[in-house]
């Protein structure tokens, strides 16, 4: 809620002396839109996991006219080096899915307890949009490209060991990361967004991007200030993509069918 309102400070309203619009839902999603450098756009929370992401994305679809173009900013682990603290992890590479498989412990019959599924590109030409600003805003040194691994959960599917469930995740992170050697980011949100863009015949264009909140192989965290920093400085590179990014007009000419309700 705070990135969404820090990010909606820098729209300008959608026509002149008219305030930007603002709307809550009930399911919690904060809805601000305005206009960037002429462009419409709405920054939208998305809250945590794959499902709330499945609602924002099905639900801006269907309220939206047009071709949409959608970029999470996040926050995300860093899982190996280049990326570190405070760095702008795009995911160039897409994202795969982590999920863990309840039958692996229901019927203990040797299956993978968290299977990982193939990566799903980002749109290539929105991805490098914001790549470039993300460069713009924070330098080069601090962008890392590469993959993004999205899990069903903060705790068991993110490798996070101890406490009184039965994870049997102790090798889930080495795994992935000698499986994926471009892995760089764990998060929760990402794979949905891309593959949703992929299935929606041409009329979602994704990409996406996280803040390195933790640095898993050094166990530390970035402090607030620099937080707060990087979702201003990302939520620039975030819109400055978005406002020069090419839309068709009608989304019903694109190889799909209209929105749905
Ligand atoms: N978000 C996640 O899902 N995981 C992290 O480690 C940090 C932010």
């Amino acid at each position: 809620m705070d990135r969404a309102l820090l990010i909606a400070d820098m729209l300008e309203p959608p026509r002149p002396g008219a305030g930007l619009f603002q709307h809550l839902s009930g399911r919690g999603f904060l809805t601000i839109t305005g206009r960037y450098q002429g462009v419409p756009v709405s920054v939208v929370t998305t809250l945590m996991g794959m499902a709330n992401m499945d609602f924002v994305v099905r639900e801006c679809r269907s309220v939206a006219d047009g071709q949409m173009a959608v970029v999470r900013l996040g926050t995300c682990g860093a899982l190996r080096p280049p990326a570190k603290l405070g760095d702008l992890l795009v995911a160039a590479d897409g994202a795969v899915c982590v999920r863990r498989d309840p039958d692996a412990w229901t019927l203990n019959d040797g299956r993978a307890r968290y299977p990982v599924s193939a990566a799903v590109p980002p749109d290539p030409l929105l991805t490098s949009l914001l790549t470039d600003a993300c460069r713009r805003e924070v330098g080069p040194s601090r962008v890392v490209c590469g993959l993004d691994a999205t899990a069903d959960s903060f705790y068991g599917s993110q490798g996070r060991t101890g406490g009184p469930f039965d994870d049997q995740n102790e090798d889930l992170i080495s795994d992935l990361l000698a499986a994926r050697p471009d892995l760089i980011s764990l998060e929760m949100e990402t794979f949905k967004l891309l593959h949703l863009a992929a299935c929606s015949k041409g009329s979602v264009l994704g990409a996406a991007f996280c803040i390195a909140l933790a640095e898993r192989y050094s166990n530390s965290f970035l402090d607030s200030a620099t937080v707060s920093e990087r979702e201003l400085q990302g939520g620039r590179a975030a819109l400055a993509a978005l406002a020069a990014m090419p839309l068709a007009d009608d989304a019903s000419t694109l190889n799909g069918s209209s929105p749905h309700a």
